[in-house]
């Protein structure tokens, strides 16, 4: 894929961050910046590689992921990542995008699920991983439609419970729960807003923006990459991918940002 363009991006980001900490507020300045890119969003890019990879024929079964069920049936993808995380009956598991994603790359194509979890999040400024390229085309199949998960099965209240328990316990070092920095809205880290997520148009803004361009890392963020960082800034053990931990984080955020207009790739600084 054309990575120069992405560089670039990257590049102005960095010079438009570095000059908005010497604008009157480093906010405002933010602002200008995150307008500016979103107009010319670089996510477009991976949007475009997902759909090829989605049906290309590929893995050691040579299978496209045409068949692939993200629950609302096999090669249904409007409106099913609005949908998810849910409890899927074949794998007897509440799955969200990302691990329904390697399911299929597994049982559809053939792939190793170790080694697709290993290169699942990428290096900043590279070419980004298959999987955040498919996350994001199939979830852009929902753009314009609700977020709206189900609780209707008991392992999605479990998880949904779960998930909840999840982000107001405090622990590790810092003693912090993921509410100690996303309960109170005007609360900021170093240049970094912190987003209230107690209240719908703080969550709401999240659940329909991810997965985003990041602009400092140059790449495709996914939600499994953005939940691992928070647990790496909280100092606590290092979040296992697809773990059931990060989808109960994923239910439960997901569910309290029901109704939010997806709308990807989101842009982040
Ligand atoms: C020490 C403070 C801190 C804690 C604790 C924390 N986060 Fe975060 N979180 C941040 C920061 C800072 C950002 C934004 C970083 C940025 O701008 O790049 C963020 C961003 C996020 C986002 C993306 C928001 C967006 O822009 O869409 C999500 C989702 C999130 N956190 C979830 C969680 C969860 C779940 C927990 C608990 C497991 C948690 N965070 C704990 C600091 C924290």
């Amino acid at each position: 894929m054309p990575t120069r363009p992405i560089r670039v991006a990257a590049l102005a980001f960095a010079c438009l961050c570095s000059a908005a900490s010497s604008a009157q507020s480093p906010g405002e300045g933010l602002e200008i910046g995150r307008k500016m890119l979103v107009e010319d969003n670089p996510g477009e890019l991976w949007l475009d590689r997902g759909k090829r990879l989605y049906h290309e024929k590929r893995g050691p079964k040579q299978a496209s992921l045409e068949q692939c069920d993200f629950g609302l049936g096999p090669g249904k993808l409007a409106g099913a990542a609005a949908r998810l995380p849910r409890y899927f009956a074949d794998t007897d598991r509440v799955q969200d995008l990302e691990s329904r994603l390697v399911t299929c790359m597994v049982r559809l194509q053939g792939f190793d699920q170790a080694a697709l979890a290993k290169s699942a999040i990428s290096a900043p400024l590279s070419d980004g991983s298959d999987i955040e390229s498919l996350a994001l085309y199939v979830t852009s199949r929902s753009n314009g439609m609700k977020m709206d998960p189900p609780l209707a099965h008991a392992k999605e209240r479990e998880m949904y419970k779960m998930g909840e328990y999840l982000f107001h316990r405090r622990s590790g070092q810092t003693d912090f729960a993921c509410v100690t920095c996303h309960g109170e809205s005007g609360k900021r880290i170093r240049l970094q807003d912190l987003i209230n997520m107690t209240e719908p148009a703080g969550i709401q803004g999240v659940v329909s923006s991810w997965p985003a361009y990041r602009g400092s890392h140059g790449v495709v963020r996914t939600m499994q990459w953005r939940l691992y960082d928070c647990f790496w800034q909280m100092r606590l053990p290092e979040l296992t991918y697809l773990s059931d931990v990060s989808i109960a984080l994923t239910t439960y955020l997901h569910r309290q940002g029901h109704g939010a207009v997806i709308e990807v790739p989101g842009f982040k600084r």
